[in-house]
């Protein structure tokens, strides 16, 4: 693991970018994993920034994100799906078609997994962007999700719904399933990039880098990952010494 630890959150970001817009610029095919969460917020608004400068085009640029709720239609305003437009897809020049979201439809139920994941078999990722749960997540792979785990749809945690109840009016309105690449979709990718930031990350980046790797802590796998670049603010390295 690659750890690179800046002075604050506004770093952060614009660290991540500049990695990202030096893939995109080195190949302006790039497939990319997109998370959503206050984590990326600042990489997508850099992004978006040097579209508009002109700097990076993402018209040949495939996404996949890696997860949405179940139980809430795609128009909710806390989809992933509304989140995506409204933070980054709607200031850049995503192609459509090339925009890629786990569908949650309760119609295809039985099918979406293994539809996405079939989707992930043939189109590897380039780089895979993420943030890390309280509990040690990422996407929505849960503590206790097998290691080798592909697209599936899960039960969220208390504490999942817990720390995402402040974007809904209250806990009974956060779904409780979604649908998630598995663990095994996101080590696949050639590239990661986790961001974390503030000291209620720290505990869990602590034991993500320095603790034993288990399902526990699901953030952990990454570890053993041959290309995997870890941006912390100082709040979310301070346990790291
Ligand atoms: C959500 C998402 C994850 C995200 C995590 C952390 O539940 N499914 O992909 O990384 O929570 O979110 P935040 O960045 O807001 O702390």
């Amino acid at each position: 693991m690659k750890i690179i630890v800046c002075k604050n959150y506004d770093e952060v970001s614009k660290r991540a970018a500049s990695i990202v817009i030096g893939y995109l610029k080195a190949n302006p095919q790039l497939k990319i994993g997109l998370a959503t969460g206050s984590s990326p917020l600042g990489l997508y608004k850099n992004l978006i920034k040097a579209y508009q400068n002109k700097e990076i085009s993402f018209k040949e640029v495939n996404s996949y994100n890696l997860d949405e709720y179940i139980g809430i239609d795609q128009s909710h305003p806390q989809s992933y799906y509304s989140f995506m437009y409204e933070h980054f897809f709607k200031y850049v020049d995503m192609v459509k078609e090339n925009i890629h979201i786990p569908d949650n439809n309760l119609d295809r139920i039985d099918e979406i997994a293994d539809d996405y994941n079939l989707m992930l078999h043939h189109n590897q990722m380039d780089i895979q962007i993420l943030g890390i749960g309280s509990n040690g997540h990422i996407g929505f792979n849960e503590p206790g999700t097998p290691l080798d785990s592909e697209t599936f749809i899960v039960t969220l945690d208390e504490q999942t719904r817990i720390d995402n109840s402040r974007f809904f009016n209250n806990i009974d309105e956060v779904p409780r399933y979604a649908i998630t690449m598995g663990i095994k979709n996101i080590m696949y990718s050639k590239k990661i990039l986790l961001i974390a930031s503030g000291q209620e990350k720290a505990e869990v980046v602590s034991r993500m880098i320095k603790g034993k790797i288990t399902n526990k802590l699901p953030a952990s796998i990454l570890q053993l990952h041959s290309d995997c670049t870890i941006i912390l603010d100082e709040e979310a390295a301070s346990k790291l010494l």
